[in-house]
């Protein structure tokens, strides 16, 4: 580049990222990788209005220069860059951004976790200790990423304090993109009232018919921040609605994606664009473009439109939030809890009674009252809009209590009966029908590397002990309709039918472990149950024979219905194919069960 456009070398002068005006080929490497967004995007255009230096020109130039046509080890080692840049996105993030690090050829490690606070929202306090060690070290950094909508369960990032992060870092001499990847959460900004949404798109009104509820003020406002964003992913085929493949990426400045392209338009001479050279995909289903553009020109992408659409299902989403939030009491074998705190547990001086008091005001004035009483409760509804996701999706996790009233601190006991419901609330192969199953949840597993303090929060509140990955359920709510004639309500009956049926297997599963170490106690062959089972093996009295070979045996074990009975367990260390570590295998054939009484 030197040598081509030597002729502007004394001459082109730049503002760097601490605002002062530098000749161009003097800025060192820390000053070059730290350049903020809108000085990059104009220097094309300067060059063709200050020099009469064409793109045409240009792109021949910077053939020779850029990562697409010699790679980026290259340039890294002739510019003498010692640290690979690196992307900083939430430990919550999609999977696809390793591998979006791996397709870049940063290496997916360059794609560097940021811890989540107990919201599983980007902890701003370990966003800047990052952001400080980088800046001392002087290793740049290309982009933040806030993920609007995790999605494992719907959280927001605190855009807008990434926003001021960067601004400050940049007073420092530090930039960096700030991507939001709003791939399940783009949509929703449509149900932020008009008047408020900076420059984001706005469609046509059309007049509401159902019940809905608003954002959160807090999503709102992290939402209203997209605008600000440089760039942002946005999936129509989520809560656009819209069949698959139908994904955007949005640039706030539409130059930004001349960097992407295999030939590369730096300016718009009049020239006709191929869709083709922009992105991974060359070909791409025009249909799909089609139908989002008719979806936003029918709905509108408005609070009327599409925001009311989803202002219903975030009603519904919310409405299930409260069963899950109220589902379980003190007298229930099982514990459901939700992973969002509810209000009364997010005040420091929460108590077991104030949450207590919380979870009632919910079984009286919302689960069982019509949507038309319950939007007439203010109270009620206040309540309401404080359950469940940012964005409509519940994770939620189950325990249960032992026979005796203890509540399960196992983790892996925990899993196997979420696990359980989930295999039943799903279809997970080609052969299930998928009308046998009343009510769909999906799952995810929180692991304990990723998630941390949110994690570890999560487990306590459901009572478990120790650092083994969370097996957690998920709600994905996008239906409008479900609250109607309050369907929801039956939905949840039908969960906690399969929830009951699963925590009287457990119990019968923890006899069965009982007999089984009762008859190794008494020399048996010693079955896997004993293993696994320290807190029955203890009950049991293992250690100390039973005078009687089998005293341990319950009662009327034999007699159970073969649905109900126990299988033989497997290691609780032992990991599933394609998930993370520590969650138990599912394996509920009914031989398993037999092998249960083989002894
Ligand atoms: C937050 C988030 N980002 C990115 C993606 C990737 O989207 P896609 O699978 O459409 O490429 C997803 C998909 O679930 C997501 O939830």
């Amino acid at each position: 580049m030197k040598k081509e456009l030597n002729f502007i070398a004394d001459s082109f002068k730049i503002t760097t990222c601490l605002g002062a005006s530098k000749l161009f080929n003097e800025l060192d490497n820390w000053e070059l990788l730290n350049l903020q967004v809108p000085t990059i995007l104009e220097i094309p255009e300067r060059l063709y209005d200050d020099y009469g230096i064409t793109s045409k020109y240009l792109d021949a130039v910077m053939k020779n220069y850029t990562i697409q046509s010699v790679s980026k080890d290259k340039i890294e080692a002739d510019w003498g860059i010692k640290h690979t840049p690196q992307l900083f996105v939430a430990a919550t993030k999609h999977y696809s951004w390793p591998k979006a690090a791996a397709i870049a050829g940063i290496g997916s490690d360059n794609a560097v976790d940021v811890p989540v606070d107990i919201h599983a929202r980007v902890d701003i306090p370990a966003l800047r200790k990052l952001l400080d060690a980088r800046l001392k070290a002087k290793k740049a950094v290309y982009a933040v990423v806030a993920v609007m909508g995790t999605t494992e369960e719907g959280a927001v990032d605190p855009l807008g304090e990434i926003i001021k992060l960067r601004k400050e870092y940049q007073k420092l001499g530090m930039s960096f993109i700030v991507h939001a990847d709003a791939a399940w959460g783009g949509y929703f900004a449509s149900m932020i009232p008009v008047k408020l949404r900076g420059n984001l798109p706005v469609g046509r009104r059309l007049p509401s018919y159902v019940p809905r509820v608003g954002l959160r003020p807090e999503t709102q406002l992290q939402l209203r921040h997209l605008h600000e964003a440089d760039s942002i992913t946005v999936d129509p085929h989520k809560a656009g609605y819209i069949p698959y493949p139908a994904g955007g990426l949005c640039y706030r400045d539409g130059r930004m994606r001349y960097l992407l392209t295999w030939t590369a338009p730096y300016i718009n001479q009049g020239v006709g664009e191929s869709i083709g050279v922009y992105g991974v995909e060359g070909s791409k289903p025009g249909a799909s473009a089609a139908a989002v553009w008719l979806a936003h020109e029918v709905i509108g992408l408005d609070e009327d439109g599409h925001g009311a659409l989803l202002g219903e299902a975030s009603f519904t989403c919310r409405r299930f939030a409260s069963h899950w939030a109220a589902m379980s009491t003190d007298d229930t074998d099982f514990r459901v809890v939700p992973f969002n705190l509810l209000p009364s547990e997010m005040k420091e001086d929460a108590t077991k009674e104030s949450i207590d008091k919380e979870k009632q005001f919910i079984r009286d004035h919302i689960l069982g009252v019509s949507n038309i009483d319950l939007v007439k409760d203010t109270d009620a509804m206040k309540l309401l809009n404080e359950l469940g996701s940012d964005l409509n999706i519940n994770a939620f996790a189950c325990n249960f209590r032992y026979p005796d009233g203890r509540v399960n601190t196992d983790i892996g006991e925990a899993n196997y009966l979420n696990q359980r419901i989930f295999e039943r609330l799903s279809v997970t192969s080609s052969g299930e029908d998928p009308l046998s199953v009343p009510f769909y949840l999906t799952s995810t597993v929180f692991a304990q590397k990723d998630y941390d303090v949110c994690a570890t929060r999560f487990k306590q509140r459901l009572q478990l002990e120790g650092d083994q990955d969370l097996f957690v359920l998920r709600n994905v709510v996008m239906s409008p309709f479900a609250t109607e004639g309050n369907f929801v309500a039956k939905l949840a009956k039908t969960f906690q039918q399969v929830l009951e049926e699963e925590v009287k297997v457990r119990g019968i599963r923890l006899l069965c472990a009982a007999y089984a170490d009762a008859l190794s106690c008494a020399g048996c062959r010693r079955t896997q149950y004993t293993q696994a089972r320290p807190a029955l093996v203890r009950d049991a009295g293992h250690g100390q024979a039973p005078s009687r070979p089998h005293a341990c045996i319950p009662h009327g074990i034999g007699a159970l219905p073969v649905h109900l009975h126990c299988r033989p367990v497997g290691r609780h260390d032992e990991a599933l194919p394609g998930r993370q570590g520590g969650v138990p295998r599912v394996n509920s054939h009914p031989q398993d069960h037999r092998a249960c009484f083989a002894g």
